[in-house]
């Protein structure tokens, strides 16, 4: 069985919490795509300045706890810019989608570019200020330099780039279902992906 689901979203919307809970409710595999361009932000971070060296990546570059960092965040989108890192991460992408027994990826582009057929597309989304609390709570008790206001303008320079680059922009897909987190629990943003991945499972 194959069943797609596409989660795409701005900075910190809960993409990754909603796409982690639907994979275990329904026994999907799930791809942090963010992940990848976070790993080739990283390392040319450390000085790597060829494309293809910064995007052969093994599991050794795609430790979560190395990335989640603000620095590397701004690195990622500052290569996801560039239309030959983006088209050296699709195979990955594309094949990791197509495994049998179901998967969900999240990112920037996965309904738009990566998966344009997937059997579901969600735009998960929130208010800047929110995701820009919720990740402040989250990078804080790791790393103490981190400031709101630093976190706050983190989240609108790569939600700006992301959005306003040429190539796989930040767009909801024609058919994305948006889900607005502002106001909702995980338990609810997950309750809603998982109803509307139910109803398309059973169409
Ligand atoms: O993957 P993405 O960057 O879009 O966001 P995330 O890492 O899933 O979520 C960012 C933070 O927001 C996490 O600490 C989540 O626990 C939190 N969150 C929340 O408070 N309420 C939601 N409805 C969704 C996520
Ligand atoms: O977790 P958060 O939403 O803060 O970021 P992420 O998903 O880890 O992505 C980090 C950066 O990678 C984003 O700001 C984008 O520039 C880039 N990215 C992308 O261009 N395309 C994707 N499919 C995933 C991430």
């Amino acid at each position: 069985m194959k069943f797609v689901v596409a989660i795409d979203g701005p900075a910190a919307a809960g993409k990754g919490t909603v796409s982690k809970a639907v994979a275990a409710h329904f026994g999907f595999a799930h791809l942090d795509t963010g992940l990848l361009y976070r790993a080739v932000g990283a390392k040319v971070l450390k000085g790597s300045d060829e494309i293809a060296a910064a995007t052969s990546l093994t599991s050794a570059d795609l430790d979560p706890e190395t990335l989640r960092t603000s620095a590397v965040a701004q690195a990622a989108s500052k290569v996801a810019v560039n239309p030959e890192v983006r088209r050296a991460l699709v195979q990955f992408q594309q094949d990791f989608a197509k495994r049998d027994g179901g998967a969900v990826l999240d990112g920037r582009d996965i309904g738009t570019v990566i998966c344009p057929d997937a059997d579901v597309k969600l735009f998960v989304t929130a208010s800047a200020a929110c995701r820009a609390e919720r990740r402040f709570l989250e990078l804080q008790p790791k790393d103490s330099s981190a400031t709101r206001d630093g976190v706050l303008a983190d989240v609108e320079a790569r939600d700006k780039r992301d959005r306003e680059r040429a190539t796989a922009p930040l767009i909801p897909a024609e058919d994305a279902i948006v889900i607005d987190t502002t106001d909702l629990s995980i338990d609810d943003a997950v309750a809603q992906a998982v109803a509307l991945i139910e109803k398309a499972r059973t169409a």
